[in-house]
Parts: structure tokens; C-alpha cells; sequence
């Protein structure tokens, strides 16, 4: 019987990271080769280890209980909201646009988008979720997948340092997490 805390998805989860995190650092290859390598292969040994997982279907994620599942989702939704809002403090003009700050907050917002679905696992509900989320989860898995790709639009503007892109892009991403507090945060 599966155990009602563990999320086979999570090594999907992963993989996207992985993916992310790649299409989030263009640059290193031509200045700096020999890192360039060693990220890759570390990229390697990290991509067969999560499919390795996802064949088996072992579990990659498990949380003890529910309460911890709640913890961590919104301590990963704090570090996110975070970083999201330095780079929120430029697009409004409060703080100066300075390209390696914005850029390290979009890579670690990117990284952590990808963090709290697998704690959102059957059994779970508590803290401000909704019980829509375990009802209508396809809407919400897709409000989630709808972020993520916001987010790693808005990395890939930061990476490149095109200030107006980045406003662009900040903006829908705001908007896609605004659209699923509405429907599955309580108040
Ligand atoms: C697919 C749904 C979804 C998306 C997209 C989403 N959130 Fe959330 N967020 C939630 C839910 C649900 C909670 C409440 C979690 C809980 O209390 O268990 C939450 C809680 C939070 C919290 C409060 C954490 C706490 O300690 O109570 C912050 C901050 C936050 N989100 C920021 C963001 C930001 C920033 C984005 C967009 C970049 C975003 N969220 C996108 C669903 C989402």
C-alpha cells in the first residue's frame, strides 16, 4: 500500500529543477569552460539518480506527518515569496536595478517553484490550503505548472540582464501566483 505522505512525483520535481537550473546559468559555457564542465557532469550524475528513483518508484520525498508537510510548504513558499519580492523592490524602482542581485534572486525563486507540490500530497490539508486543492487537484497542479513556467521566464530574463523583459515577466509571474491564492489559499 502506498504511504499517504510520500509523492512518487517528486523526482519528476526534481528533474525540472534540474532543468531549470540549466537553462538558468547560459553564461557559465563560454566564460567559464572548466566549470561549465564540472556543472554539467554534476548535472549527469544528479539527472540518473532522479530517474533512477522514478523507475524504481521509491520514494524521493517523506514526510513524517502532516504538520511537517505544512511546514515545509510554507517555509519554501517564505524563502520564495522573499527573493520574489527583492526583485518585486526593483521593478517598482524602490531598490536600483542591479543585474547579478536580480539574477541570483530569480535563480533561487525558480529553484524553490519547483519545491512545494510534493508536500501538498493526499493527507495532507492543513494550514491556509484549501480542501479545493485535494478536490479540483488537476486546477491546481495546473496553476502550479502555470507558475513555474512564469518563473522560469522571468529567470531567463534576469540571466540575460534585459531590464524591461524582467518587468514583463515579473509581472505575469505575479499574476499566476496571485491566481491560485484566490482559489486555493484561505484568507
Ligand atoms: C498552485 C498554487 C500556488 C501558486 C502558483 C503559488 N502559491 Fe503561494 N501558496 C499557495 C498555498 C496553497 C499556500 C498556503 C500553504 C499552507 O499554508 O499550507 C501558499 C502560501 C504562500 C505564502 C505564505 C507562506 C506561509 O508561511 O504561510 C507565500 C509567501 C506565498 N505563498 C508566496 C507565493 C509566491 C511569491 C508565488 C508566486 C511566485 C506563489 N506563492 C505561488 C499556493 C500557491
Amino acid at each position: 500500500m502506498a504511504h499517504p505522505f510520500i509523492d512518487q512525483s517528486a523526482a519528476h520535481d526534481f528533474l525540472k529543477a534540474a532543468k531549470i537550473s540549466i537553462l538558468g546559468y547560459p553564461n557559465l559555457k563560454p566564460s567559464y569552460p572548466n566549470e561549465w564542465r564540472a556543472f554539467m557532469k554534476l548535472q549527469k550524475v544528479v539527472l540518473s539518480a532522479a530517474a533512477l528513483l522514478m523507475v524504481s518508484g521509491s520514494a524521493f520525498a517523506q514526510f513524517q506527518n502532516a504538520e511537517k508537510a505544512v511546514d515545509y510548504r510554507e517555509s519554501v513558499f517564505t524563502v520564495m515569496g522573499t527573493h520574489f519580492a527583492r526583485i518585486g523592490a526593483v521593478v517598482k524602482g524602490d531598490v536600483p536595478y542591479n543585474k547579478d542581485e536580480v539574477a541570483k534572486n530569480a535563480a533561487i525563486v525558480s529553484m524553490m517553484s519547483t519545491l512545494p507540490w510534493q508536500a501538498f500530497g493526499p493527507g495532507t490539508e492543513g494550514g491556509k490550503a484549501k480542501p479545493e486543492i485535494w478536490s479540483d487537484n488537476a486546477k491546481f497542479k495546473a496553476a502550479a505548472d502555470k507558475m513555474q513556467l512564469a518563473v522560469a521566464d522571468l529567470n531567463k530574463a534576469a540571466q540575460s540582464g534585459d531590464l524591461e523583459n524582467i518587468k514583463k515577466t515579473f509581472g505575469a509571474a505575479g499574476q499566476s501566483c496571485k491566481g491560485c491564492h484566490d482559489d486555493f489559499r484561505k484568507k
